[in-house]
């Protein structure tokens, strides 16, 4: 590191004549230091830059000799590695990175990267479940919290927020997202890359976010993960695009590319993508890493015939960083040598991976994110758990609860508490859990114990999975054995409430997770029958990672609460919840089907030109099921009750347009309310949905308390983007919609 500061020293003192001081030009300080960097580098180590690679030996035993790891340990101590993935911890950290900035030529610090999704050591909830609070400072200080434990760690970059819409729930990695919403998912996608990167990248305590993946990965055909992708042009600019859109404007400074191919191009080879919409169009300055090996699988898509040609594709394509395909550092400068490759195009990528090395802080003091103290104070605080705590209670949404069931009584009941994931401690950190500590989660037991002037009884009932499983392996299903149905049932019988946590064990949703059923998995749903034939009083709270079609549960079962994967502290929200300590106040960020067949569903579809019901059989329906959701976007109930009135629409002049809707606490409790407004444009150029949400206030109210909420309608929410990738505007009528669920809402017409 010496060296680079006297040679870079040098550097600025010859470059000085335009100082940033005299310096008018667009360049910026970081640019100036960035371009002197390059003219010192050697293109084998601009090369390096570009390559990532694994966290590749046992860290705490000695470097290895031989194999793939030493050849990888040889391009570190050559300078050819610009980043690691899954180093983590001080003191690895420091390891790899003494190695590249001690024992290198320019000694260019790494950049290291990890998957903190929801979470590092202490997990919040999964992300579709945070989407469900609907409180975007609440999912900013989330990811703030992650950020800050990742860094004590000495991770400086995580792989997240991952703002892929999908309709799909067979897709595993719904859990991942923020459901099926593009306004939505805009505004959360903003929360967390704002909590991660805070206001300054280069203190210790934020990190460079990554939005991904780009594009389209969530329209996986079938909802099977990695599947064929072929969406219209109105969805990809109207549906897809606008989270990265929104990621960008954010100020994120990496995004990572998608294993899919879109409309015939893999992610990874697509120029239009990442060259003409992301760096050009959207004038992003950041820079593209792809996904794991997903430059490599060019060859499988059948769209590169070998390694080189696929290193070809994608830089030329505008990858700038290769995860785990080594065809950068194997390949690229030979496609220089051969004019394949231009070496403008290298610089490019060089100097956005030197760009964020220097906004993290790294050339400054490339040991910033590594301090011992810090990392055992931080890593696994109160401060962490607690804003975990307050991330789940808000993630959760009650979808039934017809009978009063809930809020529990808290003295004097006699409480059975049945099923598997009742005391499983794993699944409630999700799939994305890689450095929580197994087996970490507070249980629905655990939370309920601490409610102790009621007699609580527990029984598993079921098992929902054989064995153990973990990020890598398959999940069993327990379909046969039954053993344990008849104490639950027995515990049932002799209880006041039954409490049935029923739903999936951790890694059946996630990467490489689709199902193609999405009822409760296993014996589950016949163990919740047999419950329900010996007590009606049953609360069933699901933990699970995607919406599931639980038609029959919503038609016997008076009391539905749920409760996602909720991390680290979910027993105690799931306890606070059915307490009424917490009055749920979540809407769902994706709607639930009845059916399996209805999927993709979601409630912003386009009307077709046979919308029903009509009295002949010729519209747009099925024979054995509606058309309609079980649970739709934006529902959930609270304790108490709202109600809507006097929904005003004025001021329509040059597209400027005021809403107001008056809402009133009218039950007993203090409850949190998400007003939504929805627009629909009845008539336009290119088909708009019946429904858009464009606007949403998260609201508090004490019994009887009223307020007046007010929304001001603009182009940024009456337009929409044509065929051609512009936004417009059309005039005609539009319908304005205000309610607490995309399908119960007071309605009003304007003329624009
Ligand atoms: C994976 C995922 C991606 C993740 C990366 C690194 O396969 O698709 O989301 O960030 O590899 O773990």
């Amino acid at each position: 590191m010496k060296k680079i500061i006297l040679v870079f020293t040098v550097l600025l003192i010859i470059v000085g004549c335009n100082s940033p001081k005299n310096y008018s030009g667009k360049l910026s300080v970081i640019d100036l230091k960035v371009d002197s960097i390059l003219s010192l580098m050697t293109l084998e180590e601009k090369i390096g830059q570009m390559n990532q690679y694994n966290g590749f030996w046992d860290l705490t035993g000695p470097a290895p000799n031989e194999g793939d790891a030493a050849n990888k340990y040889n391009h570190l101590k050559q300078g050819l590695v610009g980043s690691m993935l899954n180093v983590r911890g001080v003191e690895d950290v420091i390891k790899v990175q003494k190695i590249a900035v001690e024992e290198t030529r320019l000694g260019i610090p790494l950049i290291i990267g990890f998957d903190v999704v929801h979470g590092y050591e202490t997990q919040s909830p999964i992300p579709l479940a945070e989407s469900a609070s609907w409180d975007l400072e609440t999912i900013k200080k989330s990811a703030e919290m992650a950020a800050k434990e990742a860094a004590a760690a000495g991770i400086n970059w995580t792989f997240a927020p991952m703002v892929d819409i999908s309709r799909d729930a067979r897709w595993g990695r719904v859990m991942e997202g923020a459901g099926e919403d593009a306004y939505l998912g805009s505004l959360i996608a903003k929360a967390r890359i704002e909590g991660f990167q805070g206001d300054d990248l280069s203190k210790s305590n934020t990190i460079a976010a990554c939005a991904k993946h780009f594009a389209g990965y969530g329209f996986a055909e079938s909802g099977r993960d990695y599947n064929t992708v072929d969406v219209g042009t109105s969805t990809l600019y109207n549906t897809i695009f606008p989270p990265f859109k929104a990621s960008v404007d954010a100020g994120v400074r990496t995004f990572m590319n998608s294993f899919n191919e879109l409309n015939g191009i893999p992610a990874t080879g697509n120029k239009f993508l990442q060259r003409d919409i992301l760096k050009g169009k959207w004038n992003f300055d950041g820079f593209m890493v792809s996904d794991w090996g997903s430059i490599m699988e060019m060859i499988a898509h059948g769209h590169a015939k070998d390694k080189k040609h696929a290193a070809e594709l994608a830089v030329n394509a505008g990858s700038d960083m290769d995860m785990e395909s080594y065809v950068y550092v194997n390949e690229l400068k030979t496609l220089i040598d051969e004019g394949k490759v231009n070496v403008t195009l290298i610089d490019d990528a060089v100097k956005r991976i030197l760009k964020v090395k220097f906004e993290l802080g790294l050339f400054d003091n490339p040991y910033r994110y590594c301090d011992l103290e810090r990392e055992k104070e931080i890593i696994g605080s109160k401060e962490m758990h607690d804003a975990a705590l307050d991330m789940a209670k808000k993630s959760i949404v009650l979808l039934k609860n017809d009978n009063d069931l809930l809020p529990l009584k808290k003295t004097g009941q006699k409480i059975a508490l049945i099923g598997a994931l009742a005391s499983d401690k794993n699944s409630p950190l999700g799939s994305w859990r890689i450095a929580a500590k197994d087996n970490s989660a507070v249980s629905v037991l655990e939370g309920m114990q601490q409610y102790n002037e009621n007699e609580l009884v527990y029984a598993k009932g079921t098992d929902v999975s054989i064995g153990t499983h973990n990020f890598a392996s398959e999940v069993k299903i327990n379909t046969t054995d039954k053993s344990e149905f008849k104490k639950a049932i027995s515990v049932a019988r002799k209880a006041d409430v039954v409490v049935l946590v029923l739903g999936e064990v951790g890694f059946q949703s996630g990467e490489a997770r689709s199902r193609t059923e999405l009822g409760l998995p296993g014996l589950q749903q016949e163990l919740l029958e047999e419950i329900y034939k010996v007590n009606k009083n049953i609360v069933l709270v699901l933990n699970n990672g995607r919406p599931l079609a639980i038609t029959w549960a919503d038609k016997y079962i008076s009391s539905i609460v749920e409760a996602w994967q909720l991390g680290s502290q979910s027993g105690n929200a799931i306890a606070q919840v059915l307490y009424g300590d917490y009055n749920p106040s979540g809407k769902l960020p994706m709607s639930f089907p009845r059916n399996v067949g209805q999927v993709p569903i979601y409630y912003n579809y386009k009307n077709t030109g046979r919308p029903g019901p009509k009295k002949e059989v010729f519209w747009s329906h099925y024979q054995d099921e509606k058309n309609s959701p079980l649970y739709p976007f934006g529902y959930g109930l609270s304790y108490t009750t709202f109600k809507y009135d006097n929904l005003q629409v004025s001021n329509v002049n040059n597209n400027k347009v005021n809403v107001s809707v008056q809402i009133s606490n009218s039950g007993d409790v203090k409850g949190k309310e998400v007003v939504q407004l929805y627009i629909r444009d009845e008539v336009a150029s290119v088909t708009r949905p019946v429904k858009e949400l464009k606007g949403f206030e998260l609201v508090e109210l004490k019994p009887k308390e009223a307020k007046t909420i007010e929304f001001v309608l603009t182009d940024k929410e009456l337009g929409f983007y044509n065929n051609e990738g512009a936004f417009i505007v059309e005039p005609g009528t539009f319908k304005v919609f205000v309610g607490g669920s995309s399908d119960k809402t007071l309605d009003a017409d304007f003329e624009l």
